[in-house]
Parts: C-alpha cells; sequence; structure tokens
C-alpha cells in the first residue's frame, strides 16, 4: 500500500511535470481588460481562503502574494510545497472557475523579510538574474504577469535603478512574447499613494516615464495613512480628503496624475481592515481625537481588525457607526474603542471617486479580509466599465 504522503508526492511531482509543458495561456486571450477589478490574495496561513473558494464573478485579475527571490542570487527557488500551490492557484482561477479571472504572482511586498530589491537593481547581472527567473516562473506556472511590490525605493538613485529594471523587464517580456508566441506577460507594480514623498528625510520621485512605458498598470495603495505608529491620536486610515494634509487619496491619485502617469495605468487600491485606537475619552471620539495607544487587534496583528473582525466587533459591542464629512471616510465607536475603516458607504464614494477620475480600476488588499463578499461586490456592482 502507499502511503497518503506517497501518493501526494506522485501527485504533486505529476502536477508540476504536466504544468512545465504549459508554455503560455490561450484560453483568456479575449478577455476583456479595459477595467481592472484586483485583489491580492495572500498564500500564508493569516486569513487563509482556498483559491476554490474566490468568487470570480468579482474580480478581473487576482495577485498570488507573495513571492521572494532568493537575496544573494536573487533567483527564485520554489519549494515543492510552494509549487503545488502555484499550480492550483492558476490551475483553479483559469480552468475550473467561471468566469476565469487573470493571475499575477506578487513579488515582495511590506512585509518583514522582504528582500533587498535596491541591491538587485544596481547590479546588471542580478536584474538580469532577476528579470529572467521570474520570467521563467510565470510560464511555468500558469501566470498571466508578473506585480513588483518594492516598497519603497529609498532615494533618487534607486529611483534610476527601478526605472532601468524596467525597462529591462519590458524588453525581455517582449523578447520571450515573441520567441514563444505568447501574449507579452503583464507587469505591474504597487506603489506608493503619491508618486513623490518624504520618508526617512529623502525626497524621491517615481520614474514615470519608464513606468508609462514599461508597465501595464500600476497599483497606488491608498491606505495605512494613518496607524498605530500614531497612537496618540485617531486618523483616518484612507482618508478620501484631507484639509489638513497631504496625506489622503485625492491627493496621491491627483499627484500621480500631475506627474504625467497615463490615468489608464492608473489603479486605486481600497484596504479591506481596519485600524484601531483606545480613546482617551470616550466622549471625545471624532477624527483627529485624543487616544492612549492601539485599540483591539485581532489575525493581522498591532492594531489592525480585518474588515470581517471589524464587522464582528462592531456587532459584539453594538458599536456606534460614524461617517466623517471632514476627510469621507467611516469609523465606528465602542466605548474606548475607536476603528477606522472603510464600509458600504466609503467604499462606494472611492469608486465613484477613481471614476470621476476615469482611473482603470481598483484593487482591494485584501481579498480573504472580506465579510462575505459585502465590499468586493459593492465595488463590483458601482465599478461601471469602458468600452
Ligand atoms: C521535489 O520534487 C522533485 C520532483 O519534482 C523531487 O525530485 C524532490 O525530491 C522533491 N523534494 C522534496 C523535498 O520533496
Ligand atoms: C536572506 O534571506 C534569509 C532567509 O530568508 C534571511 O535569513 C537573511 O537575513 C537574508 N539576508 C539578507 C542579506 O537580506
Ligand atoms: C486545489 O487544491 C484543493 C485543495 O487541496 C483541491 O480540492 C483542488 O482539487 C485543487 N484544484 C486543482 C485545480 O488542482
Ligand atoms: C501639499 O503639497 C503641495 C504641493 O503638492 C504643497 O504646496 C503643500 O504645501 C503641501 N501641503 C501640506 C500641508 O503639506
Ligand atoms: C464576536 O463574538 C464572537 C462570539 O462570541 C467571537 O467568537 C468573536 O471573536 C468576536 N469577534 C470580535 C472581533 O470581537
Amino acid at each position: 500500500m502507499m502511503s497518503t504522503l506517497q501518493a501526494r508526492n506522485i501527485i504533486s511531482t505529476f502536477l508540476v511535470f504536466l504544468i512545465s509543458f504549459i508554455s503560455c495561456n490561450s484560453v483568456l486571450d479575449s478577455y476583456d481588460s479595459n477595467s481592472i477589478k484586483g485583489a491580492y490574495w495572500p498564500s500564508g496561513r493569516i486569513s487563509y481562503l482556498p483559491p476554490s473558494a474566490i468568487d470570480t464573478t468579482l474580480f478581473t485579475h487576482v495577485y498570488y502574494a507573495f513571492l521572494q527571490p532568493n537575496n544573494v542570487t536573487f533567483k527564485f527557488q520554489i519549494d515543492n510545497s510552494t509549487a503545488l500551490q502555484l499550480v492550483n492557484f492558476t490551475s483553479t482561477l483559469h480552468y475550473s472557475k467561471n468566469p476565469p479571472v487573470k493571475t499575477l504572482f506578487s513579488i515582495g511586498g511590506g512585509g518583514g523579510n522582504v528582500p533587498q530589491f535596491a541591491l538587485m537593481a544596481s547590479f546588471p547581472s542580478l536584474r538580469r538574474n532577476f528579470i529572467l527567473s521570474s520570467i521563467e516562473v510565470a510560464r511555468k506556472f500558469g501566470f498571466d504577469g508578473i506585480d513588483l511590490d518594492w516598497e519603497y525605493p529609498q532615494n533618487p538613485q534607486e529611483m534610476n535603478d527601478y526605472s532601468i529594471l524596467l525597462d529591462e523587464w519590458r524588453a525581455e517580456v517582449i523578447k520571450e512574447s515573441e520567441a514563444t508566441n505568447c501574449p507579452q506577460l503583464l507587469l505591474s507594480a504597487a506603489v506608493y499613494f503619491s508618486v513623490n514623498f518624504f520618508l526617512s528625510g529623502t525626497f524621491r520621485t517615481y520614474p514615470v516615464d519608464s513606468m508609462n512605458k514599461n508597465l501595464d498598470w500600476i497599483n497606488a495603495m491608498c491606505y495605512d495613512y494613518h496607524g498605530s505608529w500614531e497612537p496618540s491620536v485617531t486618523g483616518s486610515p484612507s482618508a478620501l480628503i484631507d484639509p489638513k494634509s497631504n496625506i489622503s487619496t485625492s491627493y496621491g491619485l491627483s499627484s500621480w496624475i500631475k506627474a504625467g502617469i497615463y490615468r489608464n495605468k492608473l489603479v486605486m487600491g481600497l484596504p479591506l481592515y481596519g485600524r484601531t485606537w483606545t480613546l482617551k475619552d470616550p466622549s471625545v471620539h471624532g477624527v483627529g481625537a485624543p487616544a492612549v495607544g492601539v485599540g483591539p487587534q485581532g489575525a493581522g496583528g498591532e492594531g489592525v481588525l480585518f474588515y470581517y473582525e471589524v464587522e464582528d466587533f462592531n456587532k459584539n459591542n453594538s458599536a456606534t457607526v460614524k461617517f466623517d464629512l471632514g476627510t469621507l471616510s467611516t469609523y465606528s465607536v465602542a466605548g474606548n474603542v475607536w476603528i477606522g475603516y472603510d464600509n458600504r458607504r466609503s467604499t462606494a464614494l472611492r469608486i465613484g471617486y477613481a471614476q470621476a477620475l476615469r482611473l482603470r480600476g481598483y484593487f482591494f488588499w485584501a481579498l480573504s479580509y472580506d465579510q462575505d463578499w459585502k465590499l468586493s461586490k459593492t465595488a463590483s456592482e458601482l465599478w461601471i466599465g469602458y468600452k
């Protein structure tokens, strides 16, 4: 008798073997991607949702988050269990889901152990390893594209290297497409909410020309404006406007457009999680109210509740849900707990805003943090596609 483990290993080996013959997807060639309804799919154990459970009627593109290259060679070394997960992800979303969605894998992310992109981008040979290996992974596992989530290039030199990386990446994608007769892989990037910024005392601006030329679109992360790093005052994590500062979605998206990014390459990010504070005085609870620290936390860590946890918390504690006109955002209060997040109303408003700007679409971080697809549905139903 074969053990279950042996059987699984044989099946895994077979799947990985099988997929290596699928050089590119033709299934989705005629697929309309004038609009992007994206979502990142966290592949780890936190809030895990199997690919088979994804409601693909609500999305056009789903990102596998994340893969990391080896931080010495900058090639991808995919272990067997990851290989199985990648095959399962792309094959489920391409073949057993109706409608199918396009898949990209995202490299990097905001987590702690991210590779040293700056080192890679500054050396021609490392860039080459990274680019060739990423294309190989995409084809081998049946992805439609690759997303780079480098958070963030630190200074003008790194922004310049970033632009060279994008030039070479697109050139290689074109070359591969011509050699194989496969459609070009999609290339996208997750970027800061505004085109230029001061962080750690250094001013830098993204290389918009190179991004227009080489990327299919960019995902502007319009969230994390305020959080646990500002423990003494409440703030809207995804303020649409902010009369007092430039840390808002309207400022960020306008800055990209002013800098010349094509509107059809700009995709707005929406958070499927809230950030919590503990109020100093429960009766003073607006945006900008004094606080004494973070509030409750859930699976997402310090001062974070995923959207489904926020709804549970609100229900469990009979919280009051408020809409703040100053930032056009939602918060809830229960006793001394304060949560800034987006609900149906504030999500709908952001979708309307993105359409008024004629952006390409929107994306969520992260798909599995929704509650019964509530906000994914709100966004998808409101979004009017382009001809
Ligand atoms: C991974 O799979 C390959 C075949 O695809 C096999 O040769 C190798 O032993 C496997 N490694 C592990 C650690 O299971
Ligand atoms: C490279 O990756 C390993 C394992 O993820 C990590 O322990 C190590 O600190 C990394 N090294 C550098 C230089 O980033
Ligand atoms: C993906 O994995 C799930 C759970 O292990 C399994 O039920 C499903 O059949 C797999 N799908 C594909 C297409 O491999
Ligand atoms: C916001 O940005 C503009 C330029 O884009 C600048 O002139 C203004 O001073 C900034 N305002 C604040 C409050 O930082
Ligand atoms: C809400 O209450 C349920 C049932 O008591 C509990 O399992 C859950 O953890 C609570 N959730 C939050 C976020 O408070």
